[in-house]
């Protein structure tokens, strides 16, 4: 971490003694931006301030941001107008930060029509907090800290994180993809790997400190680039696999585009490795694929699925999918619904297409009317959850190892986990078992969003 951010660390710890001050993180969208609010947590903690759940009670209120879906930005100008109330009432800091911020319009607004906001910080300077925070308390500023360059990468930022067990690591930052519909290559820069030694050091401390489950990050996890003895992503997930203490490894997210045949035999060398791979599909049509940027045909995204069930015995796939992307037809959406019909997906996330400023899809005069739209998402809603009882049904009699993570949410006398292939199940509690403990499990009962198992 920079010197000039520690020192700042000490100057605003200094402020605060004594003062027991509070804060809250309110983090939007996926789990890369969780992983930065982990470490913004990590710098807040040294500053001296400690977490509280209710933000309404916090002094010094963070919004992480994501930009990648439209409904994420009526909810924050709604939490932002809450916010202005009670600052109304009690000094409170209000920063926010993260990929929204990276978006100009985005930005001028929060600029023009929210002036008490006191930080606007961007994605590629999280690390400045520690400053900003300082400039805000010592001389009352408003600080506006965005770049648009592509951030370096800072090592060693401190973190607090929320689980003592599963822990994610960000092993690369931005995309280069450019898919048509998507604003994260423009909001998070280009692509950077972090070094190998110091990702697996990274790793190996959490094996010290108890983690068990580790999850590998990045837009484009499959394009890794490492050095000379770490090169690619299958070298890394090799060399992860081998610390000891950690029992299972996860990734998000490839891009099938990248899976190579190194990447899957890793996969199937490794037991540590989940046998939920998840595989963004986006749309099954080839056409429509095409217009996505996506770099790969209907059939290849088939034979590629294929081949990976064929070589990785008990593998199950997830998925990305968008309907209702700018010209799709009921014909080419036809062809999303007859991959989901080939492949058993295990989990699919969908998603509503929704047009983002800046993109090239966002240009196009054909958009797909709303309620168009909104029957396609149903369509494929309806059959994937047909098909989630018969996928549960192979479980039934076979034993999984389960990572106890916590009591269930469906059942509090019991405890939850989940499986290789991330199935929640739930357990009776008893004095043998505790959470973080990996355990072997019977499963007896499918009960669709969870299995019920027995301790063996
Ligand atoms: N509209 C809808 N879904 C999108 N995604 C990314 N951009 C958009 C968009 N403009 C989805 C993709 C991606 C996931 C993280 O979000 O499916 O894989
Ligand atoms: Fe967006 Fe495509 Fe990059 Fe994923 S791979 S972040 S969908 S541009």
């Amino acid at each position: 971490m920079l010197e000039k951010q520690k020192e700042f660390i000490r100057l605003v710890r200094e402020k605060n003694i004594n003062k027991n001050l509070k804060y809250s993180i309110l983090t939007m969208g996926c789990q890369l931006n969780e992983n930065d609010s982990e470490k913004i947590a990590g710098m807040l903690e040294e500053m001296g301030y400690n977490v509280i759940d209710d933000y309404k009670n916090a002094d010094l209120i963070i919004f992480n941001t994501c930009c990648v879906r439209e409904n994420a930005e009526e909810r924050l100008f709604g939490k932002i107008g809450e916010i202005k109330k009670l600052k109304e009432n009690k000094n409170i800091i209000l920063a926010i930060g993260g990929c929204m911020m990276q978006e100009k319009n985005m930005l001028d607004k929060i600029k023009s029509s929210y002036q008490f906001v006191d930080i606007i910080f961007g994605t590629h300077t999280i690390q400045n907090l520690p400053e900003n925070i300082y400039k805000t308390l010592e001389k009352n500023q408003k600080v506006k800290d965005v770049i648009d360059i592509d951030g370096e990468i800072y090592e060693g930022l401190p973190i607090k994180r929320n689980s003592k067990f599963k822990a994610s690591v960000t092993i690369m930052y931005g995309c280069d993809n450019f898919c048509s519909y998507c604003i994260v290559p423009y909001v998070r820069g280009r692509e950077r790997s972090r070094k190998p030694e110091k990702i697996i050091e990274e790793i190996v401390q959490l094996s010290k400190e108890g983690y068990k489950e580790i999850t590998l990050l990045g837009q484009n996890v499959n394009s890794y680039k490492g050095n000379d003895k770490i090169k690619n992503f299958a070298d890394l997930l090799n060399e992860v696999c081998k610390i000891d203490g950690i029992e299972r490894v996860n990734f998000i997210s490839p891009h099938p585009k990248d899976f190579t045949d190194d990447v899957i035999d890793a996969i199937k060398n490794n037991k540590k490795i989940s046998r939920i791979i998840h595989l963004p599909l986006q749309a099954g049509n080839t056409k429509v694929l095409k217009e996505m940027n996506r770099k790969y045909t209907k059939e290849q995204y088939l034979n590629l699925a294929s081949k990976m069930y064929d070589r990785i015995p008990g593998l199950v796939l997830s998925t990305d999918i968008i309907v209702g992307f700018p010209g799709e037809t009921d014909e080419e959406f036809e062809d999303t619904l007859d991959v989901v019909r080939k492949i058993n997906f295990e989990q699919i996330f969908m998603f509503i297409y929704s047009k983002r400023d800046g993109t090239v899809a966002a240009k196009r005069n054909d958009q797909v009317p709303e309620k168009i739209k909104h029957e396609r998402f149903d369509k494929l809603k309806k059959l994937y959850e047909s098909k989630v009882d018969e996928n549960n049904q192979k479980y039934i009699g076979t034993v999984q190892k389960i990572l106890i993570e916590g009591n269930s949410k469906y059942n509090n006398n019991n405890f939850e986990g989940r499986t290789s292939t991330n199935k929640v199940v739930i357990v009776s509690q008893n004095n043998k078992i505790k959470i973080g403990d990996v355990i072997q499990v019977k499963i007896t009962e499918n009960h669709k969003w969870y299995l019920k198992g027995e301790v063996l």
